[in-house]
């Protein structure tokens, strides 16, 4: 045969391989289809299921059905899902079942969506896992084993953790620092084993893979076209079809291919290349693309003899099998991670961090809702001694809320990254679903009366319910329209309470009222309209608020300012104002007898927004005055310092920039110990600047998903350094010097910096103009004209004290109590026993919940249903718990202990437990049954955390929780 064109270009490449024949290809290039469909970019759900989901599916199962060959992996289940349910014939199910059965297609990663990574809570990111890994495991008794997770911007130190604890044995990453990849490719280290935390055994590694810079798409191996919304064209032609493979063009594909799989296989160290086929939206015709690609392999593979290289269709696990059975002794990284990601130079993607700030608090609250919702099913299911409400009714309340927080984590749902009407979309189903467990919590509370007797017709229960598994003491406020009440608890004694003007509304009033509600418990309050003065009745009554004013002041820049300070004590801090600038001074924080001088003022980034002068900020990108007038309200239990910022030439208007902090009066001892320490402030619009006097190095600390803390030194770059040192803060951040540190906790995903030694910003909130014509026609500008209204609060104090109370207090703000109204009937119920759930300070209820999964836990037993081609029904007494240790090893001398928790008592106020299964994280696996495979490393006798523990026995009510750990069990309860 004559020599092909092609073959001097691999001698060129040093591909060739010695004259003579090969017994083994000297390259092998896993070739997998994929096709990456975002839940929500440009266009809505619905809309993409028109346009091409359907066709992916429809056309890859036929196309997998013909040629056994053919593979494909699936990644997104809201999609997949959508089409199971909706479009899929009986005999596509058939064919889908046995394609899954014999690893032709593969379902990786397995949740409803491929979740952002920075600006997520890892509470969401579980149950979004979740929620896709229980249909698998329901529909096709399996679980997902690796994951693919190629367009999220950046990677945290989580991933790692979550995926191993799901029971992957390895995963893939793609978008991190560009000039960080690059080092990688030119060392061959694209592959390592990801220890993610600091804390955790071996057992929460994982293999990880980085794509290289070619990332998840093939350039010009795309025969089907782009597709059209919001329908499919009728004659079958889309826009940017490539021309078939011909006899013609074949040479110039193989070319292209083996040019290309040459270039890359210089990056890894084992002589496997993965070769992502597909992009974007691709997959709408398979029957296109793999008539046209089965020719260019056929061809690449005629010549494997002579060059060495072979290629095959794969799934990810074959890929990943062939490198495992290589047994490469891999690197090790850290728990550091990769944030923020620039894709180059200019483009550092910080600013999404900030973007729609609206919709992330939004995503937060549903979450936060989810989580009471869930937990107080849970009660009703397992104690109430009948159901009034149907419980089916109220599991799909839940079911429904679920799938809308988990769909908002993907990547461009709560990144803020999406078009307008997509974002309409999300914001829709996370309202609508809201509503829905509101109503199911409104139906629990109604089934319930409370102990106390004669509530006069007229007033209001205030039905206040503690979804921790501690017992929480704090302030909860109501708005009444009218000053004059008595609020009395159960007993029908009166509660410590004071009422003042709203700062929002000027004709309404918020009441404050002090309370201590035990774990997982209710407290009643009576809330009445008294008709007498309050003097007569000689008992403690509601207390009005006074008010101080202090007029408008100009920020006098350079001059001497803390001349006269204003004080706002509680029993932690002392918080001074400055009467010249109606600006905080400085705290001064009692324990340590120390005062830090603190200032806070409101900034504004200008960016760069016209294409013609260089990258611009957008959704994704950030390239980056004063007046002020104070109100302090103070009463018995809170003080609110009310502080209202103008921007300039805009007087006329009601203040845009506020922020409203709050020091509360608790009890003395344990109880108040968390309500003590913290100063909450309440914003509208942003940036913020905190500035500290504290000698900090510019080094900021900031959260990975609200589960561990990730150091930040200060950054010098040659260019784009402002945006290139933002980070996310999900939920907490801090600021240290050697004796003091100011964490700041928050309600929702925020961007966080350190620019200055002792200072810290947050930003707040975006709105940007641009004239890229690409962003205007695709509505992807960030022309968010919205008000925010974040909550942070701010902890001072020393190191040992602040870490002891960083992250109850973060779940504190997470998890407030709810308060929910219902009109008194003057019904007299009888006496309403509970008893609390209360778990050790160390250990938190990550969650409570009747998942209400068809599937058994034993998995002969479900394999068998389904075999039988029947659905198991949901099991109502079977219960997810699932407990965090939330310190590191050496994080606090008392609480980093590992803790023993009794399940069975623990539990009792619930009911009397049955049995114990331990699961993986998900749920789907019992935990003593799930081998991952094991990687050899550079260095595996490095000292870690807890490798050692003795296993206990399996079914055991009493756990050992270590530092960092996440443990998922099935808590099986007694029918009553
Ligand atoms: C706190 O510090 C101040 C000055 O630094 C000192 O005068 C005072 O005695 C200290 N108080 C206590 C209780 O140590
Ligand atoms: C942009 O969004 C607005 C509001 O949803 C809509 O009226 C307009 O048609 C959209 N423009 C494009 C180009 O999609
Ligand atoms: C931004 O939005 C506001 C309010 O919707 C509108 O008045 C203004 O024209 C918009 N600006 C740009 C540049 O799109």
């Amino acid at each position: 045969m004559k020599p092909r064109g092609w073959l001097p270009l691999l001698l060129q490449l040093g591909l060739m391989w010695p004259l003579g024949a090969l017994s083994e290809p000297r390259l092998r290039v896993f070739v997998v289809p994929h096709s990456h469909m975002d839940v929500g970019w440009l266009h809505t759900v619905q809309e993409s299921m028109q346009a091409y989901v359907t066709n992916v599916y429809n056309s890859v199962v036929e196309e997998l059905i013909l040629e056994r060959r053919h593979r494909f992996i699936a990644v997104e289940q809201v999609y997949f899902r959508l089409w199971w349910d909706g479009v899929a014939s009986d005999k596509q199910k058939g064919q889908v079942r046995q394609l899954v059965a014999e690893g032709r297609l593969e379902f990786v990663l397995g949740g409803q969506v491929m979740h952002d990574k920075a600006v997520t809570h890892f509470d969401d990111q579980i149950l979004q896992l979740t929620e896709g890994h229980s249909f698998l495991y329901e529909t096709f008794g399996i679980r997902p084993q690796f994951s693919w997770q190629v367009d999220p911007f950046g990677a945290s130190a989580t991933t790692p953790t979550l995926f191993a604890l799901s029971g992957f044995n390895a995963h893939v990453i793609s978008r991190i620092d560009y000039y960080l990849k690059e080092a990688m490719q030119i060392n061959q280290q694209l592959q390592f084993v990801w220890r993610g935390s600091r804390s955790l055994s071996a057992q929460q590694e994982i293999f990880t893979h980085v794509l290289d810079h070619f990332g998840y798409c093939s350039e010009g191996f795309y025969w089907d076209g782009e597709p059209i919304f919001p329908h499919p064209p009728a004659d079958g032609w889309y826009p940017n079809m490539q021309l078939p493979v011909t006899q013609k063009s074949l040479q110039s594909f193989v070319e292209a291919m083996l040019y290309n799989v040459g270039e890359r296989a210089t990056w890894f160290q084992t002589p496997h290349l993965l070769w992502p086929w597909g992009c974007d939206r691709q997959f709408f015709n398979a029957s296109l693309q793999f008539s046209n690609m089965d020719r260019v392999m056929e061809e690449v593979n005629k010549f494997t003899y002579q060059h060495g290289i072979s290629v095959q269709y794969a799934t990810l696990g074959n890929y990943f099998q062939a490198v495992h059975a290589h047994q490469l002794s891999w690197k090790v990284r850290d728990h550091q991670d990769f944030l923020p990601y620039s894709s180059d130079l200019l483009y550092a993607w910080t600013g999404f961090y900030a973007s729609r700030s609206g919709l992330k608090g939004l995503a937060r609250r549903a979450s936060a809702l989810l989580y009471v919702g869930e937990s107080m099913f849970t009660r009703y299911v397992l104690l109430a001694p009948h159901w009034f409400l149907d419980p089916a009714w109220g599991l799909q309340q839940l079911q429904q809320l679920r799938w809308a927080v988990s769909e908002v984590q993907h990547h461009d749902a709560i990144t803020g990254t999406h078009a307008v009407k997509v974002g309409d979309m999300f914001v829709e189903h996370l309202s609508t679903r809201m509503e829905g467990v509101h109503k199911l919590m409104a139906s629990i509370i109604q089934d319930r009366s409370p102990a106390h007797s004669g509530p006069e017709p007229g007033g209001h229960f205030a039905v206040v319910y503690n979804p921790l598994a501690w017992t929480v003491t704090t302030i909860i406020t109501l708005t009444v329209e009218f000053p004059n009440v008595s609020i009395t608890d159960e007993s029908g004694r009166p509660v410590p309470a004071q009422f003042q003007r709203s700062k929002e509304m000027p004709s309404a009033y918020d009441l404050h009222v002090l309370t201590t509600i035990p774990g997982l418990s209710y407290r009643h309050y009576s809330i009445q309209p008294s008709r007498r003065p309050q003097e007569d009745t000689g008992e403690p009554v509601t207390s009005l608020a006074s008010s101080r004013q202090f007029g408008l002041r100009l920020r006098r820049s350079g001059k001497q300012v803390g001349g006269s300070l204003v004080p706002v004590k509680n029993d932690c801090y002392t918080v001074f104002l400055d009467k010249d600038t109606n600006l905080m001074h400085s705290i001064w924080e009692r324990r340590s007898n120390r005062t830090v001088l603190v200032t806070q003022s409101f900034r504004e980034y200008h960016v760069k927004s016209d294409v013609n002068h260089g990258p611009i900020s957008d959704n994704y990108v950030f390239t980056p005055n004063g007046r002020a007038e104070m109100e302090i309200v103070e009463g018995p239990l809170v003080t609110e310092i009310r502080q209202y910022f103008y921007r300039q030439g805009n007087e006329e208007m009601r203040p845009t920039f506020a922020i409203y902090s709050r020091l509360a009066r608790g009890p003395q001892g344990s109880d108040g110990e968390l309500l003590c320490h913290r100063i909450e402030q309440e914003y509208r619009v942003g940036p913020l600047e905190t500035s500290t006097k504290l000698n900090t190095g510019r080094a900021l600390y900031s959260d990975n998903n609200g589960y561990q803390m990730q150091r930040r030194p200060y950054r010098n770059y040659k260019s784009n350094t402002i945006a290139r040192n933002y980070y996310p803060m999900v939920q907490s951040a801090f600021i240290q010097s050697r004796r003091s540190r100011l964490v700041l906790l928050s309600t929702q995903a925020h961007g966080v910096s350190s620019q200055r030694n002792g200072q810290v910003e947050v930003m707040l909130h975006r709105r940007l103009w641009n004239n890229d014509k690409g962003a205007l026609g695709n509505n992807l500008t960030l022309n968010d004209t919205s008000v925010v209204h974040p909550v942070l609060w701010l902890l001072l104090g020393s190191r040992a004290l602040t870490s002891g109370l960083h992250q109850r207090s973060g779940l504190a703000l997470q998890h407030r109590p709810v308060v929910m109204l219902r009109e008194m009937n003057g019904e007299v119920g009888g006496p309403w026993k509970q008893k609390a759930v209360t778990l050790p300070p160390g250990v938190h209820l990550q969650i409570l919940s009747i998942p209400g999964w068809k599937y058994s836990s034993d998995h002969t037993e479900h394999l068998r249903t389904l075999q039988k081609g029947d659905k198991a029904k949901a099991d109502l007494r079977c219960v997810l718990l699932r407990l965090q240790h939330l310190y590191e090893v050496d994080q606090d001398q008392v609480l980093s202990r590992p803790v023993t928790v009794n399940l069975r008592s623990v539990l009792r106020g619930l009911g009397s437990v049955v049995s114990v299964e331990e699961r993986s994280l998900t749920e789907t696996w019992d935990v003593s049954e799930m081998y991952r495979w094991t990687w050899s490393m550079g260095d595996p006798h490095r000292h870690r955390g807890n490798s050692s523990r003795p296993l206990p026995p399996p079914g055991s009510p009493e756990v050992t929780i270590y530092p960092k750990e996440i443990r998922t069990f099935f808590i099986h309860f007694q029918e009553h």
